[in-house]
């Protein structure tokens, strides 16, 4: 029988990767200050994720989960918020037409400010200052002022998350995520890539489409799946003192839910079956995910997944699985055995970035798209071995045109990294490399579908 949850049961839990705030007083006064501001997101529709990732695990459907590694006070602006938003909406066109089944879009977004570090010190020329974790935390200027944790932090973190939601709620439900307006989430740089020509012959295939379904009395006026989408949002939940303050205990259900987003997950650094992460996650409602390294042991996995899922409820586990390109293939089967083994209904996702990224002769951290794509490749085939179901992939990008990871079709070279790298910490995918990974990934969809539909048909003769 496992202890009883409280929404404060992971403070008497060891926890890694915290500031050490200097002003304790301060920090409770904000963190009562936010129990007591408006949840971001309902209860309801977080029950409506978790449906929608049901599905996912049972192979109907498809996650896309994607935006910053950081989001940042300085970088907040509309059209940030927008480009992201088109290139994703761009993506699910793309892979719609590879997997033929719905495309469950979640931003990593309004709420993504708190990062787990790999050291507790930076030092430059010498000097060693605390690591920066996160616009929430501290801030990113190399100074002693700036790395100084500050509680207030969370209030503008808050605050911006709250106009963030409230804007990607107005793209995705106002008109702009309506599938009539296809050709122009064509991003200006992206426009006159091969993706972005790529896309356009896609949008003109769907222009058609949607004509014919004009004439047979389907619009955007009548149906609702073509004027609007769903789009969720999710971040780590690292920084439990913030989620805490936003968990509610749902009207309709009597259930707690952490109304700071959607979708919350466990980092790789932070996923202790004893420890705090796990403990504050096993309470609340909402789908859950973890990261899942090349650290991570079969058993280990099955005792967090029954921590975390004791029911084993559909849609309530994603399994994002980052091993690195050269591991996947052999470090996965494992934990796809015990799943499979044991019963256990999960989402498998890909996150192809964290495991491989790597420093530049520039001094840049990086990731290489053909390193990412490799990634990519590894893990369907691994599943396609297994019998089991690619369901996701997770990935750092944004809709800027930033020149963060090299490589892809635009052959960003690592000579080229500083003229746009505009990162609060892990290099990001721009518009142009993302698409490409998607229609690299609608292909493999494509064949998944067409193999498996070859092997029912066989098994059925
Ligand atoms: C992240 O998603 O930004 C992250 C830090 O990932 P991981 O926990 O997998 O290292
Ligand atoms: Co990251």
């Amino acid at each position: 029988m496992a202890a009883k949850w409280t929404p404060s049961s992971w403070r008497s839990k060891p926890i890694l990767q915290q500031p050490d705030w200097p002003d304790k007083a301060k920090l409770e006064a904000v963190e009562k200050k936010l129990a007591g501001y408006p949840p971001l997101v309902f209860a309801g529709e977080a029950r409506r994720l978790k449906d929608h990732l049901a599905r996912v695990a049972a192979g109907k459907a498809f996650l896309l989960q994607g935006g910053d590694c950081a989001e940042s006070f300085a970088e907040f602006h509309p059209d940030n918020i927008r480009d992201t938003f088109r290139v994703m909406l761009q993506m699910a066109v793309v892979l719609t037409y590879g997997a033929a089944c719905p495309i469950i879009k979640v931003g990593r977004m309004a709420g993504q400010f708190a990062k787990p570090r790999s050291d507790d010190f930076e030092t430059r020329d010498g000097v060693s200052l605390p690591s920066y974790r996160g616009d929430m935390i501290n801030g990113m200027d190399f100074t002693p002022e700036a790395r100084i944790p500050d509680p207030e932090r969370m209030v503008q973190a808050y605050s911006q998350s709250a106009a963030t939601l409230n804007l990607l709620r107005a793209f995705a439900q106002g008109g702009y995520a309506d599938l009539h307006r296809v050709h122009r989430w064509n991003l200006g740089f992206v426009e006159k890539s091969p993706e972005g020509q790529r896309y356009q012959e896609l949008a003109d295939r769907l222009a058609d489409t949607l004509g014919f379904m004009e004439a047979c009395g389907l619009t955007s006026e009548t149906t609702p799946q073509i004027r609007e989408t769903d789009f969720f949002t999710s971040h780590e939940a690292l920084l439990l003192g913030y989620e805490q303050a936003l968990t509610r205990v749902d009207s309709l259900t009597g259930e707690w839910y952490d109304c700071s987003a959607h979708m919350l997950w466990i980092g790789d650094r932070t996923r202790q079956a004893d420890n705090a992460q796990v403990e504050f996650l096993r309470g609340i409602r909402n789908p859950i995910g973890m990261k899942c390294g090349p650290t991570m042991k079969a058993d280990d996995l099955l005792r967090i997944i029954d921590l975390l899922n004791p029911e084993n409820e559909p849609g309530r586990m994603t399994l994002i699985v980052r091993m690195g390109a050269d591991e996947v293939g052999a470090k996965l089967p494992a934990l796809i055995r015990a799943i499979q083994r044991e019963g256990k209904v999960v989402v498998w996702s890909c996150d192809p970035m964290h495991a491989n990224t790597v420093k530049s002769s520039s001094g840049y951290k990086t990731r290489h798209v053909d390193r990412v794509l490799k990634e990519v490749r590894g893990f369907f085939d691994v599943h396609q071995a297994e019998g089991t179901y690619a369901g996701g992939v997770h990935f750092e990008m944004t809709g800027q045109n930033v020149t963060e990871c090299v490589g892809g079709a635009q052959a960003i070279a690592e000579n080229e990294l500083g003229d746009r790298y505009h990162t609060h910490c892990d290099p990001r995918l721009n518009a142009s490399q993302a698409l490409e990974l998607a229609f690299v990934i609608a292909d493999m969809l494509k064949k998944e579908r067409q193999q498996n539909g070859a092997s029912r048909i066989k098994a059925a003769s």
